[in-house]
């Protein structure tokens, strides 16, 4: 079996990344910038903000964090949303998700200039990125696709199973695969038989949210199977698949964590620095 490190994946993407930015900055004379907009105290999500900051200045990036209570008005939010799509130093803006329930995240997402929606979010990538057109690509997906072609460059073909249809990753998720000549099925909790499902797959990407769903009688000999689950319980942190159980079956998997997650963050600068490059001339 193959144990996906994505932790040295994403580790070699920021390698990459980093020399990127040393290209940009000698040609333009600056560097792309990321904004992050952190609203309330929720810990995982201060977690995540550390981390995709701490990695922005690894590769080279401006990063910027700005922080509101949770008390904030959304016409606040929405004000500064306006003025960071105007600024110039400004490349990429990520609202960090979720959002207090006062603050409207479909006004918040439609706020940020589609060319400045790091995360893929707004309906205008969205759209762009299921009609195959050049787009911003959710960063979580983004990671997955690329811990997938390391296993196997050629897709053509193959049947994937998406275990999951949130906007976040399965829809997404779909057309990065579709893209590559994948035969996807989508499937979701209402789906009749999941494990008949997962059975016919080639690859396998688990991300419902539910600890240890994906077993090992699942999956084929040869599948690849991408996890991207984080679900806390008592024995710690777990993936949406039987890591035990899996691992004796597929042919690759992704721990957790380990896998996808670093993979994410990695993606979120290669998204910034797509985003700058679009802008110069
Ligand atoms: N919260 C959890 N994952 C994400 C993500 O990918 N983007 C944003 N903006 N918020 C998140």
């Amino acid at each position: 079996m193959i144990l996906i490190d994505g932790k040295k994946a994403a580790a070699e993407l920021r390698q990459e990344l980093k020399h990127e930015v040393t290209g940009l900055k000698a040609k333009y004379n600056k560097v792309p910038g990321l904004t992050v907009i952190l609203i309330g105290d929720l810990t995982p999500s201060q977690i995540y903000v550390r981390n995709k900051e701490k990695s922005a200045n690894e590769v080279g990036l401006k990063s910027e964090v700005i922080k509101y209570p949770d008390s904030v008005e959304e016409k606040t939010v929405l004000e500064k949303i306006k003025e960071l799509n105007t600024d110039e130093t400004v490349s990429g803006i990520l609202v960090q998700l979720p959002l207090p329930k006062h603050i409207n995240k479909q006004k918040v997402i439609e706020t940020i200039l589609p060319s400045k929606d790091v995360d893929g979010f707004h309906p205008m990538n969205v759209g762009n990125l299921s009609s195959g057109y050049e787009s911003s690509v959710p960063c979580t997906p983004l990671g997955c696709y690329l811990l997938i072609k390391k296993v196997e460059p050629n897709l053509n073909g193959k049947k994937a199973v998406i275990v999951g249809r949130s906007n976040l990753n399965g829809k997404p998720m779909t057309q990065l695969l579709l893209k590559e000549n994948c035969t996807v099925t989508i499937t979701h909790s209402k789906t009749k038989d999941l494990k008949a499902e997962c059975l016919e797959a080639d690859i396998i990407v688990a991300a419902v949210g539910i600890p240890e769903l994906v077993k090992g009688d699942w999956v084929k000999k040869d599948t690849i199977v991408i996890d991207v689950g984080i679900n806390k319980t008592d024995k710690g942190i777990v993936g949406d698949v039987d890591f035990d159980e899996v691992s004796k079956n597929a042919k690759a998997l992704t721990p957790v964590p380990g896998g996808v997650g670093p993979m994410t963050i990695a993606c979120l600068l290669k998204n910034t620095i797509e985003c700058f490059k679009r802008t110069q001339i």
